[in-house]
C-alpha cells in the first residue's frame, strides 16, 4: 500500500506534480506571450482572429496556471540540498514574484477581455496592468533561466535536476 512519494514535494525535492506544473505552465506561458505579441502588428481583418486565439489559449491553461499558483503557495518550498538559508530566502522570494507577475496576467487578461466590447477605461487600466506585466515577466523569465544556467555551469549542486526528476533517495527525508 504504498503511496507515489515522489507525487508530491518533500523537504529538499519537487515531486511530479510541482515538476509537470511548472513545464506546464513554462510552455503556456510562453505561448501565450509570442501570440500576445503579435496581435498589435496584425492586418485589420487579421486582428480580431489573433486577439481571439489569444484568449482562447488562455481561457484554456487559467485554471491549471491558477492551480499551479495556489500549489506552489500551499506546498511551500523545498530548500536545495547544501543551500544556505539567505540563498533559500533568495531564490523563494525571485520565484514568487514571479507568481505574483504571473498573477496579475491571469487577473487583467479576463478582465481586459470582459470589458474590452465597450473600450471602457476599465480596459485601459487592465490593458496597461496586462502589458507590462508581459513586460516585466519576460525579463524575469530571461534572468530566471539565466540563473539556471548559472546553476547547471558553474554550481555543482541539484538545482536543475530537481526540476525534472524528484530525488531518488526522499523517502530518507521525510520524518
Ligand atoms: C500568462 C499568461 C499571459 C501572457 C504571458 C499574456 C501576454 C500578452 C501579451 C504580450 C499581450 C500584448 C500586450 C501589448 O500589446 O502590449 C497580451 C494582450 C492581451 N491579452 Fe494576454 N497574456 C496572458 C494571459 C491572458 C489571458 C488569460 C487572457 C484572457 C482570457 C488574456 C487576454 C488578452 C487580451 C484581451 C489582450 C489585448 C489584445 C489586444 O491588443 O487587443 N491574456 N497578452
Ligand atoms: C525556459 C524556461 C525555464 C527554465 C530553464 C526554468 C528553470 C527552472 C529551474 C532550474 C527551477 C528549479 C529551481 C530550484 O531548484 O529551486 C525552476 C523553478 C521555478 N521556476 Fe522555472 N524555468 C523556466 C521557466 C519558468 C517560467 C516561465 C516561470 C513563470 C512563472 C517559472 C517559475 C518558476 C518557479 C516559481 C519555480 C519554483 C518551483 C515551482 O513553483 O515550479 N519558470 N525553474
Amino acid at each position: 500500500m504504498s503511496k507515489p512519494r515522489s507525487l508530491l514535494d518533500t523537504k529538499n525535492s519537487f515531486g511530479w506534480l510541482s515538476i509537470g506544473l511548472h513545464w506546464f505552465a513554462t510552455f503556456a506561458i510562453i505561448l501565450l506571450w509570442f501570440v500576445g505579441q503579435s496581435i498589435a502588428s496584425q492586418s485589420v481583418e487579421q486582428i480580431d482572429v489573433r486577439r481571439s486565439l489569444h484568449i482562447t489559449i488562455g481561457l484554456i491553461v487559467w485554471l491549471p496556471l491558477v492551480a499551479r499558483l495556489a500549489w506552489r503557495y500551499k506546498s511551500g518550498h523545498p530548500r536545495v540540498n547544501g543551500q544556505t538559508l539567505l540563498e533559500h530566502r533568495l531564490a523563494k522570494a525571485a520565484h514568487y514574484v514571479m507568481l505574483f507577475v504571473l498573477m496579475i496576467m491571469l487577473l487583467s487578461g479576463p478582465l481586459m477581455a470582459w470589458a474590452m466590447p465597450d473600450r471602457s477605461s476599465l480596459s485601459e487600466f487592465a490593458f496597461a496592468f496586462h502589458s507590462n506585466a508581459a513586460k516585466a515577466l519576460a525579463v524575469l523569465v530571461v534572468l530566471h533561466s539565466l540563473a539556471a544556467l548559472k546553476h547547471l555551469m558553474f554550481h555543482e549542486d541539484e538545482t536543475v535536476a530537481r526540476i525534472f526528476l524528484p530525488r531518488k533517495d526522499d523517502a530518507q527525508d521525510e520524518e
